[in-house]
């Protein structure tokens, strides 16, 4: 499971019950990588990048927060680790432009930001960056948010050419009989039966029989075992791994204005925000415009209030608004009181956790050095086999 995240700087609730939330999850039930797209917040802000090492240490004390644990994730920084860089060259060696230009966000970025000049080698080739961070790692699943569901796409276009350039061996025929010779013989014949029907008949069944097969063989290495899907399909050996998007579920929290939290709305709530200023945003937070006096009944759906409730708070309390609003049983004031609670009560461990990760500074840094040493060590050995298949010499 491979994740990046541009670094922004202080992180908001936005980011914390869209994206983090689901990174806790993930990181107890499988190998995670997670790490500071920094590169990529080069190819829009590459004018002004003063900030962009503050902004990832300040963003990855924000991870560590919420609880994104060194323990059971590798946590690094993209630009710590240069083989995805190397890779990102080698990638953009076989990769159409075509695609590139087809890719969605790369014109509806450059009409979002007018004001920036993206017309850059660089910014085109954002999505093979990001296909060398995930492949370098053979990431099979990414959690991402809609936005990036093209640039996964483009990352399993780009692994197939390159799987289909360089994954051929000339002398595949031979090295399977090689194979085959050093297993029980009746396995062998039985491989040639499948291998024959599915080719030559099409037989469905007898393909999955022989994938099977070759899965649960027991006692063959990883590369004889690629090198018979290979021969059994007519195709080539995957040497990168084709990811699958994992699209997030994303809670979309509402700001404060109801529209989606993002920073470029000003209507956020920092992950360190001082509470009395969460309480005030809270407090003067609009509500059901309709509901001018207090006496006057209120409809939740129309309220960024409610919406906020839908995430914070259990049923019963969402019954409670529901009702309470609608006969002007309850007043904005106290419908917004368990709200508070619920953020303070969610923040308060966030922000003492944060204070103590900004005081030492360095054991941010001593745990951004641990994960990109185990980074490199994987992706190093990803490099080692793609200079090789493509020719390269080895040193
Ligand atoms: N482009 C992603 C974003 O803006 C960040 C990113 C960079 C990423 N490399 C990645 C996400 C690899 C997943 C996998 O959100
Ligand atoms: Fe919104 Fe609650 Fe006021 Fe109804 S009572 S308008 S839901 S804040």
């Amino acid at each position: 499971m491979v994740s990046g995240m541009r670094p922004s700087g202080a992180l908001h609730l936005g980011h914390y019950h869209g994206v983090l939330k689901n990174w806790l999850a993930l990181q107890q039930e499988t190998d995670c990588l997670f790490f500071a797209a920094d590169w990529h917040a080069l190819t829009t802000h590459y004018e002004n990048p003063g900030q962009t090492g503050e902004l990832t240490l300040e963003m990855v004390i924000d991870w560590l927060a919420v609880g994104i644990d060194p323990e059971q994730a590798t946590i690094f920084v993209q630009s710590h680790v240069p083989e995805h860089a190397e890779l990102h060259l080698l990638l953009s060696m076989i990769t159409p432009l075509g695609w590139l230009e087809r890719v969605p966000t790369y014109k509806d970025q450059q009409e979002k930001l007018k004001e920036r000049d993206l017309a850059t080698y660089g910014f085109l080739g954002y999505p093979v960056l990001q296909g060398a961070d995930i492949l370098i790692y053979h990431g099979s699943r990414v959690p991402v948010g809609e936005d990036q569901v093209a640039h996964v796409e483009l990352t399993r276009e780009i692994a197939r050419r390159f799987n289909h350039l360089f994954g051929r061996e000339p002398d595949l025929a031979e090295r399977v009989s090689a194979i085959l010779k050093n297993l029980d013989p009746q396995a062998g014949a039985d491989y040639h039966r499948l291998r024959q029907c599915h080719q030559e008949q099409g037989d469905a069944e007898a393909l999955a029989t022989a994938r099977r097969w070759i899965d649960e063989y027991p006692g063959l290495s990883t590369p004889d075992r690629d090198r018979l899907r290979a021969h059994l399909e007519g195709g080539a050996r995957q040497i990168l791994t084709e990811p699958a998007a994992l699209l997030t579920r994303s809670a979309r929290l509402p700001g404060m204005d109801g529209q989606k939290m993002s920073k470029s709305y000003g209507n956020t709530i920092a992950l360190r925000e001082p509470l009395d200023q969460v309480a005030q945003k809270l407090r003067t937070m609009p509500t059901d415009p309709a509901r001018v006096r207090r006496t006057d009944p209120g409809e939740p759906t129309r309220c960024p209030v409610w919406a906020l409730h839908q995430v914070y708070s259990d049923a019963e309390t969402q019954a409670w608004v529901q009702e309470g609003c609608r006969s002007a049983g309850i007043g904005c004031v106290e419908c917004k009181k368990p709200l508070m609670e619920a953020v303070t009560a969610e923040l308060e461990p966030i922000q003492a956790r944060a204070r103590e990760l900004s005081a030492d500074r360095g054991q941010v840094e001593a745990i951004l050095a641990a994960g990109s040493d185990k980074a490199r060590a994987l992706a190093g050995e990803t490099m080692h086999e793609v200079r090789r298949v493509m020719g390269l010499r080895s040193r």
